[in-house]
């Protein structure tokens, strides 16, 4: 981030209301983009804001904040009727209106950091080291899309008509940023906006969109529902009043959405398992870190997560190699988000299948070098894992786990490692470690990834600067990237200003 332009939030508690309401109104225009900060740590009161703000995220005070409208399936041909009719006017207002608002929501979501990350902490186990970037992130796409749609109401020749009702089902492992990037999208480009939470974070989704309502957005116009059982939530997705779903989860549930409704409008991200080639032209301290901090950041619940270490030649017979990783590895501090010190948190939910023979099992050819372990009888709280020898086509090679287990493949050169990193079904994020610029070409024209990330790790794309989504198997239905310029163009329909004169 901007860390070095940007001045760091020093926090000492989250702004009031009043205070709030003297706050910039942007009725002169919204200023210059530019990346939120994260907290610096370092500074002695986010320590003390940090203390703050786990201590408060008890069960108990989670059970005090507000929930979304529950939604009975006989209520959901009223609550889309509505919607759309408040749609008409949002629409009609100058983009620079809902821009102004949208400024006003980030401000807020930023007067509000510490309540988000008690919520994120309370609600999923989210670490503040993990919630503090994602809370950047929420505000970064309130602020960047608020610009696009201002852009986009300028473009000549070419007439855009928004979605009219527009529904973001997003998911639970980042529960503030991606619910805000579809949110704000919808709401920019002057569509209703229906945010149908992920089941282990309402709470998560309601601190967000109460940010937007006392921005101004109105009621009408944006609504959060829970929807009481499977078949309410499947009258609202395939309802004919929705012209858009935003979805962000497993390709699995896209294929469920399309199966209820073939010609849904779906943009989708979906799975990934995402590799980190390493050559023996690396910098290797520093592939070491990239790599542990992809791999095992939010404990791997990522769908950018580091799943693979590709080691090519002699990385891949490096004895020193893998102790480094080892080592590594095993000094992240595992526990609760009550423990500042913590790198990797509880899992969301218990192990899934797939991911509990991740952890447990080991396929044909392979070894521990670190061998994952329970940490307490909740089953969520799971130590780094690293298995060697995983190869081709195997269980571990293709399938998305979703946990904090890396596995290490094998190859002679680098063509055999972009095989083996194309080989898989899916293509969000992918990454290679060399300095060797002939390298680094030949796997940027090979690699079949949305993110390409070079001498870098493979999660944390900062919106504006490094547009989000993938390719192949990652994504259905979406031409464009999350936090990038061409976002919001999909959100509706464009005809040709000339064209029926
Ligand atoms: N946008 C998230 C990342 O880049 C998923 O890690």
């Amino acid at each position: 981030r901007d860390g070095e332009t940007a001045p760091t939030p020093q926090h000492t508690q989250d702004r009031t209301a009043e205070e709030q309401h003297d706050a910039d109104d942007y009725s002169g225009g919204i200023p210059e983009f530019r990346n939120e900060p994260d907290t610096n740590p370092a500074l002695e009161a986010n320590q003390r804001w940090a203390e703050d703000v786990v201590e408060r995220a008890t069960p108990e005070w989670l059970a005090g904040q507000s929930l979304p409208q529950r939604l009975d399936a006989a209520e959901v041909d009223s609550l889309v009727a509505d919607a759309r009719s408040a749609a008409e006017q949002w629409a009609a207002r100058p983009a620079t209106d809902r821009a102004a608002i949208l400024y006003r929501a980030a401000d807020i979501m930023a007067s509000r950091r510490g309540h988000l990350a008690s919520i994120a902490a309370a609600e999923v186990g989210k670490s503040v080291a993990q919630s503090d970037p994602e809370i950047s992130e929420a505000i970064d796409f309130l602020r960047y899309y608020a610009h696009r749609a201002v852009e986009l109401e300028q473009v000549e020749h070419a007439v855009f008509t928004p979605d009219r009702l527009v529904l973001i089902t997003p998911p639970w492992n980042f529960p503030l940023a991606i619910p805000a990037g579809g949110t704000a999208a919808g709401l920019a480009v002057g569509a209703a906006v229906i945010h149908k939470p992920s089941s282990p974070t309402p709470h998560c989704s309601m601190a967000l969109l109460e940010c937007l309502w006392d921005a101004g957005v109105p009621r009408e116009v944006l609504h959060g529902v829970f929807p009481d059982e499977s078949e309410a939530g499947q009258k609202l997705i395939s309802h004919d009043g929705v012209d858009r779903v935003i979805l962000t989860g497993a390709s699995e549930t896209a294929a469920l959405f399309r199966s209820w409704k073939p010609e849904l409008n779906i943009n989708a991200e979906t799975s990934g398992k995402d590799a980190l080639i390493v050559t023996p032209a690396a910098d290797r301290d520093l592939a070491v870190a990239d790599l542990v901090r992809s791999a095992f950041g939010h404990a791997g619940q990522k769908c950018s997560a580091a799943s693979l270490g590709i080691l090519v030649g002699s990385v891949a017979h490096s004895e020193r190699f893998r102790r480094q990783l080892v080592d590594a590895a095993s000094s992240l501090v595992v526990d609760w988000p009550q423990n500042l010190s913590a790198t990797v948190g509880p899992l969301t939910e218990l192990p899934s299948e797939k991911l509990t023979r991740a952890l447990t099992t080991l396929e044909p050819g392979e070894s521990w070098l670190l061998e994952p372990k329970q940490l307490d009888d909740t089953g969520r709280l799971w130590s780094p894992g690293i298995k060697a020898g995983v190869k081709p086509g195997s269980f571990f090679h293709l399938t998305e786990v979703f946990g904090p287990v890396l596995g290490l493949m094998e190859a002679e050169d680098l063509e055999e490692a972009i095989e083996l990193q194309n080989a898989v079904d899916y293509g969000l994020t992918g990454g290679i470690h060399s300095l060797e610029p002939a390298e680094v070409e030949q796997w940027l024209d090979q690699v079949q990834v949305g993110n390409a990330y070079v001498n870098r790790g493979i999660t944390g794309a900062i919106v504006q600067r490094q547009p989000f989504g993938g390719w192949k198997k990652s994504s259905v239905g979406l031409g464009s990237k999350a936090g990038g310029p061409n976002y919001l163009m999909l959100l509706g329909t464009w005809s040709d200003a000339y064209g029926t004169e």
